[in-house]
């Protein structure tokens, strides 16, 4: 546990009806609030904070951390999670992202390549370890629970763990230097 909690925005990737990213985004909430160190708020797109532009840069703004969710389709990730995105600036800069992928056979991870090249046009910095569900459906019961033996909660705790160390030294770095003022 740590005394000043890093600001975590987790970023839901899919604005579908009845869409799986709830249980997958509810799961790894959950998970970052049991390991601690997080004060955790989620940019949705299907709400209409998640498309209200002045409230998506403020709460970009005041984060320290990203954590996006997102599903594959054919090959991409979803539009709504481009528009959140592309509503700000430079209120992504110099602040890591991490990434829970789903989808079917791939498991997301070709959205996920994807996003670590648009986050990084942006000056954030996407990290390597990150959670993938192939054929996710198959693996949450039918309550959004997730079986203990599954490697995903290993995987998760490894990505929030560095998902938290560059936080916290870009946070520093952040109160140091401004980024702009490195050009
Ligand atoms: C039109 C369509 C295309 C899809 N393309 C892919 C894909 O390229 N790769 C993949 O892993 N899953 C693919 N899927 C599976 C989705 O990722 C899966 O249904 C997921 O649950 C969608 O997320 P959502 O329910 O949160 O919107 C596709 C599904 C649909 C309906």
């Amino acid at each position: 546990m740590h005394a000043d909690p890093l600001r975590l925005a987790l970023l839901y990737g899919s604005d579908r009806p009845l869409r799986f990213c709830d249980t997958v985004a509810a799961w790894a909430q959950a998970r970052a609030t049991a390991l601690g160190g997080w004060s955790i708020q989620r940019l949705d797109p299907a709400t209409p904070a998640g498309r209200d532009g002045p409230t998506l840069l403020r709460r970009v703004r005041e984060a320290d951390a990203f954590l996006v969710v997102t599903p594959e389709y054919n090959h991409g990730y979803p539009a709504a999670l481009k528009g959140m995105i592309d509503a700000v600036y430079t209120q992504w800069q110099a602040k890591p992202v991490a990434f829970v992928s789903y989808g079917g056979m791939s498991g997301g991870l070709r959205a996920v390549e994807q996003l670590r090249q648009v986050f990084a046009s942006l000056h954030a910095v996407p990290l390597r370890d990150s959670v993938a569900f192939v054929n996710a459906r198959d693996q949450f019961d039918p309550d959004g629970g997730l079986p203990r033996d599954n490697p995903a909660h290993e995987a998760m705790r490894l990505a929030l763990a560095r998902l938290h160390w560059w936080a916290s030294a870009l946070r520093s770095a952040r109160l140091l230097t401004p980024y702009d003022a490195a050009a």
